[in-house]
């Protein structure tokens, strides 16, 4: 994977596949202590203690399709090599919290990528979860809620094209503020 973003779509969708009915996404950006932090937390099934335990291993997988899981062993190692550090927490019936540290001048720390898109992605795919995305960088925070946005909508389904496409430009708009604030 060649971008931060494509990770987060990949521990979400763990997330979905989880069941969980809420999904957030905090990513914390701090140019003085030069981190990235990736948190990523859900109220799906969870995992047991002795599952969880090798759950980073490539060969640990609830997949039947192939028998190699790689989603969670490719953030933690995209985190580990730039100096940073992943961890995973999960209760059964409770949800799972991963984090993942990047340091953020690290010539290994991989783009952020397109978070706008990634959640578009996310929302589209399904419509019953509901997902918060937080980014804070320097301090200046800007939030996107589906629970909001439904709330507004209605009866309008969040999933339409035109509504996606709306989500897409809050997100870029708002991800630029709270960067261009800091100029
Ligand atoms: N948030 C979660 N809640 C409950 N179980 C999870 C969660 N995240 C991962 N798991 C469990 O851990 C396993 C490994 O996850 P991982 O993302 O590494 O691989 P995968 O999802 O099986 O395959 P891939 O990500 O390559 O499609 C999953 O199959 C699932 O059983
Ligand atoms: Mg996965």
């Amino acid at each position: 994977m060649t971008e931060l973003s494509l990770h987060i779509l990949d521990i979400v969708k763990n997330s979905t596949k989880a069941g969980a009915a809420l999904v957030e996404v905090d990513i914390t950006e701090s140019t003085a202590r030069n981190v990235i932090e990736i948190t990523i937390t859900d109220n799906g099934c969870g995992m047991d203690e002795e599952f969880l335990k090798g759950v980073t291993d490539p060969f640990k997988t609830t997949r039947t399709t192939r028998k190699v899981g790689m989603g969670l062993s490719l953030f933690k190692t995209a985190a580990e090599l730039t100096g940073g550090t992943f961890d995973i927490t999960s209760k059964v019936g409770e949800g799972t919290v991963v984090k993942a540290v990047f340091v953020r001048d690290s010539i290994d720390r991989q783009p952020l990528g397109d978070m706008a898109s990634t959640m578009v992605t996310l929302v589209s795919g399904s419509e019953s979860t509901d997902f918060v995305y937080r980014h804070d960088f320097n301090g200046n925070v800007f939030e996107f809620s589906t629970v909001q946005v439904k709330e507004i909508l209605g009866d309008v389904a969040i999933n339409t094209p035109e509504v996606l496409a709306w989500i897409n430009g809050y997100i870029e708009e708002g991800l630029q503020e709270i960067v261009a604030e800091n100029i």
